[in-house]
Parts: structure tokens; C-alpha cells; sequence
């Protein structure tokens, strides 16, 4: 029918780091591509996930978060929904696995990172990563936990993350790819540039951070989203096209707690395995909420971008019923911060924050 079409996006092996120039090449392609695509649909139900703040997670809530992801990493690697395949998901999009075949570029490859497509994609990432670690655990309310490093009290790495009198093969939520000199007690450093400069006043300095990326460097839109980045063009290394949380508290909080042994800092710290580490999407489910954060300042300049080529955009992702799904930038114009909720399209509740 017109309702669906044809996957026309190509997924190529990718350059595992873009910047370094190097050859190394990694496959971060979905399983199964041949399939065909769905437009998104805003699920029915009334059903409110309330995201929570992972340093105050119930026993309840954090028992839930681990049995999902145990219950993802459980699935066969090559499954849709398997923490493997979440993961390779950022890789593809990051690392420019994908061409824009779809819309007329077939050389070009698309880049997620550096530009006004950031916050988008990573809501859309989110929201069916948490639908999916929803439907393994059977539970329609499951909502993702956020790394609040903005909050003098969530400043350490989540204590769920942390290795700390467990079996570390038996927690899921652990990494062994991070820098052992950031578990807690650590204070994180919202403006880290790869070396430890310790301060005695590090909480009111990621303070000041905050400040910067919410509101000094981020009274327009394009300062706060990232420059324009259309069909058929080049991806964008420039720094200076990167919005203001992306370039400080994002990049410096996956550089702080990624392995300074590893070549690339890995896991957290290069794109293509960041999301190997179940931190990543605490990290991120925070990010999407200073998207949210930034709008409520309802400060002038503090408001969506309106252009139609943002608008359009769109990216692939299998949702929850393993269906792949083309989801559009479009649909979340519509989500406006609403007291605590975020409501989307047609006033379902797309996201909400506790
Ligand atoms: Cu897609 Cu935090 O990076």
C-alpha cells in the first residue's frame, strides 16, 4: 500500500573514527534490512512512563532497569531488540554507516552528531529503547532513568552503575570500558577536557556550566541545536556548528567517564561504542531533558526550530514490535513541555520527567 515503502537507506560498513582519518572499519549495520518500512504511528494508550532521576531510583525502579537490560543482553545478538543491536544503532547513525539514499544522495553519509539533528535523533533513540526494555519486562510503564549530573546530589556516577560488593559479571548495568578514577566518589566535570584538574569547588563550577549551555551560549535556537544540516550535504566536523550542550555537558561527560586506556576511550568516550554502555542512555535520557529544561527557561530565543528541513527529517528504527518504523522529526515540533510532561502528537505523552 502507499502507507509503507521500501527500505531505501543503505547501510555500509563505517569508519570507526571519522575525525582520526584512520581506515578502521566497523560494521554498526541493523540486523535484517531487508524489510519493509512503516510510517510511525503515536501509540493509543494513555499509558505515562515517568522517567526517573537515577540517584533517587526506588529499589523497585532500579531492580526493573536491571532485569530489562539483563533481559536485552539475554536476547541473540543478531535479534533487533538485543542490547548488541540498540547499541550498533548510535554507531550507524554516528559514524556515517548510513547514505541518504532516500533522499536522492546516495554517496553522501549521514552524521547525527555536530548539527541541529542531535537532540531528535537521541529523543527517537530513547523513546524505542525504552519501549522495547518495556515490553521484555512486560511492563507498559517502564520509563528510563536520568543521569541528573546537574544536580549537586547526582553529580557521581549512579551508584546502580557502579561495580561496587557485586558480582560484576552479574550487573548488567556495568561497563568494564570507564575511567576507574571516576567511580564515586568522583565529582563528574561538566567541563572536562580530558585530564583531571581537581576542585575543591567542582559543584558550583558544573554549575556555572550549566549556566553556559543553558543560557549564555544558547539564546537561539541554532546555538542550542547545532547549525543547519540538510539532504546531500557533507556532514559537519566543525566544531563551531555544534549546539552549546552538545559541545559542553554531552561531549565532556562522555569523555570523563570513557577509558583513557583504551585507543579511542572507549566505551563512552567515542561514537561508535558509546552506547555499549548501559550509562549511555542515562547520559542521554538526561540530555533529552535539557531539551525540555531549555524551552521552560521560556526565556527570548528559547524555542523550536521551525525550518521544514528539520521538520522533515526522519530516521529508521525497529520499534517495540520489531517493526521498522520511519520516525520523523515532524512529530516532535509537537512536543511542548507541559508542567512536568512533555506532550507529543495528537497530546499523547511522549516523554515525562519526574
Ligand atoms: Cu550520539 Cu551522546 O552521543
Amino acid at each position: 500500500t502507499n502507507q509503507t515503502q521500501r527500505l531505501r537507506v543503505s547501510c555500509n560498513l563505517a569508519p570507526e573514527d571519522q575525525d582520526r582519518g584512520d581506515n578502521t572499519l566497523i560494521n554498526c549495520c541493523p540486523p535484517k534490512l531487508q524489510k519493509t518500512i512503516k510510517p510511525f504511528v503515536f501509540p493509543t494508550e494513555n499509558t505515562v512512563r515517568m522517567r526517573w532521576s537515577a540517584h533517587k531510583g526506588t529499589p523497585e525502579q532500579m531492580k526493573k532497569f536491571k532485569t530489562a537490560i539483563q533481559a536485552m543482553k539475554d536476547l541473540p545478538h543478531d535479534h533487533p531488540h538485543s542490547f548488541a543491536s540498540q547499541a550498533k544503532i548510535h554507531c550507524a547513525y554516528c559514524n556515517g554507516a548510513y547514505t541518504e539514499v532516500n533522499s536522492g544522495f546516495p554517496d553522501t553519509r549521514i552524521e547525527i552528531h555536530n548539527s541541529w539533528l542531535f537532540f531528535p535523533f537521541h529523543r527517537w533513540y530513547l523513546y524505542f529503547f525504552e519501549r522495547i526494555l518495556g515490553k521484555l519486562i512486560n511492563d507498559p510503564t517502564f520509563a528510563l532513568p536520568f543521569w541528573q549530573w546537574d544536580e549537586t546530589d547526582g553529580m557521581q556516577m549512579p551508584q546502580m552503575f557502579v561495580p561496587e560488593n557485586i558480582d560484576v559479571n552479574k550487573n548488567f548495568l556495568y561497563d568494564p570500558f570507564r575511567d576507574n578514577k571516576h567511580l564515586p566518589p568522583a565529582i563528574v566535570d561538566l567541563d572536562y577536557a580530558d585530564n583531571d584538574k581537581p576542585h575543591n569547588d567542582q559543584v558550583q563550577r558544573n554549575k556555572c556550566t550549566m549556566y553556559r549551555d543553558l543560557i549564555s551560549n544558547a539564546g537561539d535556537p541554532i546555538s542550542f541545536f547545532g547549525a543547519i544540516y540538510e539532504a546531500g550535504e557533507e556532514p559537519i566536523p566543525d566544531d563551531k556548528s555544534i549546539g552549546s550542550v552538545e559541545t559542553g555537558c554531552h561531549n565532556n561527560v562522555h569523555r570523563w567517564v570513557g577509558d583513557p586506556n583504551q585507543p579511542l576511550h572507549e566505551d563512552m568516550g567515542v561514537f561508535y561504542s558509546a552506547a555499549r554502555d548501559p550509562l549511555f542512555y542515562a547520559h542521554h535520557a538526561n540530555i533529552d531533558r535539557m531539551w525540555k529544561l531549555w524551552k521552560e527557561l521560556r526565556l527570548p530565543g528559547h524555542v523550536d526550530l521551525t525550518h521544514p528541513s528539520w521538520l522533515n527529517a526522519s530516521y529508521v528504527f525497529y520499534d517495540e514490535n520489531e517493526d521498522l518504523v520511519m520516525a520523523m522529526l515532524m512529530m516532535l515540533m509537537l512536543v511542548v513541555p507541559y508542567g512536568q510532561m512533555a506532550r507529543g502528537y495528537g497530546q499523547q505523552v511522549l516523554v515525562v520527567f519526574a
